[in-house]
């Protein structure tokens, strides 16, 4: 009896404090749909990069021991320096073929683990370093019908394990740190080049080994040339040219570590107005975990929250200072990625614990929207969840469709596949964001020129033509292209989205119109290379169609 009046007396509590808090911020359970693609792949997404055949590679490490994949025709991969199987048939990466929904498995033969890249101007994948026998290795992969990576070689001046890479105006990539490395280095090699240059930020900012914090850097070129470089709470502005510190930004408040395995994301936010003579640039960086999490877990097994801020900060600001703004809720090992039409996507992690193994805990399974023009405080709308935890070493990238592909999950040393917390996922879902819902079919636009692939040159003006079916609101029509990253570890490398034009809509008759665009100006503000182009109409984007800048 006593116990049936606690459990109306709390019943009720229950309800008195539900119906008392203030609403929240954000529109709650919004939108988006979720759909399973491939229960296996046989490895897991660890890395992924969407390449401009609308493949994607993906790959996780060879020291992983056997995946559930078989190399094809009975290959073997013998390498006496492999840590794990030194005669290994299985494969650890794939391609996957996101019109057909298949996958093949690929080679490859020295540890890719924890390793970074991105594409080069002529859409080829640039990997670089790894572990053991691979820290120094690059790899390359082409884009085309049964292509297979080519190793290079060990040819980097250092180890590059947890360093993150950019790809720069004159089309080589910037290699940034990694573990123990307070350094960088270009690739490809030109005679003018050191193999090595050092950068004090790094030892600045790193802390004990194995809890570094400043791992995998968050790296984005501004609008000026130089890079921005955030590492555990600190940021700069680098002239990577002349090995320069041009200015330091403020820590970010509360101080607490947002890079590995403090592991939170951030994006360049959508450039905008890019005739103006000084274009705006502003990163977005959310989540992360606070001081001290990483020493909690390993040592005493305590699991503490997550971060719930993100920090938004406008690096071209002559006195630049960090606005704060308050996620739906906490989120470590989180991705961050641009959508076609410039809002951000937040999904993946956990609300408990750090990046690291079996350090993770409480997966969030919503994603949450983030629409950076709306004023402050409602900006943030919370996204249907999914049923499968995404935890460490998972990934997510944008697809031309406008899907989000999301893998990979695996906070575990091996392949686990029970008895353990979050058991090794080598599934791939796919996330549907709602403007793909069919009830706006009448306001999306389809584009029917130009042709993809199409070659654009800089500051080029570029008449696009796209279908409508329904009314068109010229002022609330869009181009804008979109670079697509190569993503590990909650970062999504080299992502960036212009808008190269709005309004100005003309109609050409037979639901067809036609809006001029100027293509960017330089190579500063769109490194070459392939960008997916997207028409967005009143926030709904069209496919994307791939555009090679040059
Ligand atoms: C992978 O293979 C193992 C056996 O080798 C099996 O137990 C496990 O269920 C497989 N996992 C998946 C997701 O296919
Ligand atoms: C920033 O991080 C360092 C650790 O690298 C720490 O010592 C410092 O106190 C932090 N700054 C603030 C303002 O919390």
């Amino acid at each position: 009896m006593k116990s049936t009046l606690r459990l109306v007396a709390t019943f009720f509590l229950f309800h008195i404090l539900l119906c008392s808090t203030p609403s929240p911020a954000y529109a709650a359970g919004g939108g988006g749909q979720w759909q399973l693609l491939q229960k296996s792949i046989g490895i897991v997404s660890m890395h992924m990069q969407l390449l401009s055949n609308d493949r994607v590679v993906i790959y996780d490490r060879t020291d992983f021991g056997r995946s559930n994949l078989s190399l094809p025709n009975g290959r073997c991969r013998e390498n006496p320096a492999e840590l794990a199987v030194q005669v290994d048939c299985t494969a650890h990466s794939v391609e996957y073929d996101v019109a057909s929904n298949t996958f093949r498995a690929l080679f490859v033969h020295t540890d890719v683990w924890c390793s970074s890249g991105a594409v080069a101007p002529d859409g080829r994948l640039i990997q670089t370093g790894g572990f053991n026998d691979g820290d120094r290795a690059v790899r390359i992969y082409e884009p085309c019908h049964n292509c297979d990576w080519e190793e290079v070689g060990s040819v980097l001046g250092a180890s590059r394990w947890y360093a993150t890479n950019h790809i720069l105006p004159d089309g080589r990539q910037i290699i940034m740190g990694g573990r123990l490395e307070f350094n960088y280095e270009f690739y490809p090699k030109t005679a003018a080049a050191k193999q090595v240059y050092t950068l004090p930020f790094l030892a600045q900012t790193t802390e004990q080994q194995g809890v570094e914090n400043n791992l995998y850097p968050f790296v984005f070129l501004n609008v000026d040339g130089n890079l921005f470089i955030f590492a555990n709470n600190r940021s700069i502005l680098f002239d990577y040219n002349n090995n320069r510190v041009v200015r330091e930004y403020p820590v970010i408040p509360g101080g607490d570590p947002r890079t590995y395995p403090s592991t939170g994301s951030a994006v360049l936010l959508p450039f905008k107005n890019l005739q103006a003579p000084n274009v705006e640039a502003e990163v977005l960086l959310c989540g992360g975990a606070p001081r001290g999490a990483f020493q909690n877990a390993i040592g005493t097994r305590s699991f503490v929250g997550a971060l719930n801020t993100c920090g938004r900060l406008k690096i071209t600001d002559p006195n630049p200072q960090w606005v704060m703004e308050n996620m739906p809720g906490p989120r470590v090992m989180g991705d961050m990625l641009l959508l076609p039409n410039g809002n951000v996507l937040i999904l993946n992690g956990g609300a408990v614990g750090t990046a690291g193994w079996e350090l993770g805990r409480n997966p969030v399974m919503n994603p949450f929207l983030y629409r950076p023009n709306n004023p402050i405080k409602s900006r943030f709308e919370l996204q249907n969840p999914n049923r499968i935890p995404r935890m460490y070493h998972s990934t997510a990238i944008l697809l031309r469709d406008g899907r989000v592909l999301v893998g990979g999950s695996n906070p575990h040393f091996g392949y686990s596949f029970s008895n353990v917390l979050f058991p090794t996922e080598l599934s791939l879902e796919a996330f549907s964001p709602s403007y793909l819902d069919a009830r706006f079919a009448s306001v999306r636009p389809k584009i029917v020129a130009p042709k993809s692939p199409s070659e654009l040159k800089y500051a080029q003006k570029l008449k696009v033509q796209f279908l409508v079916t329904g009314s068109v609101v010229s002022d609330l029509v869009s181009v804008t292209m979109f670079a697509p990253p190569f993503n590990t570890h909650s970062f999504s490398m080299s992502q960036r989205i212009l808008v190269v034009g709005t309004g100005n809509v003309a109609n050409l008759g037979k639901s067809t119109y036609e809006i001029e665009v100027t293509t960017p100006g330089s190579g500063i503000l769109a490194p070459p290379g392939y960008y997916l182009l997207f028409v967005v109409h009143q926030e709904i984007p069209s496919e994307g169609i791939w555009v090679h800048l040059i």
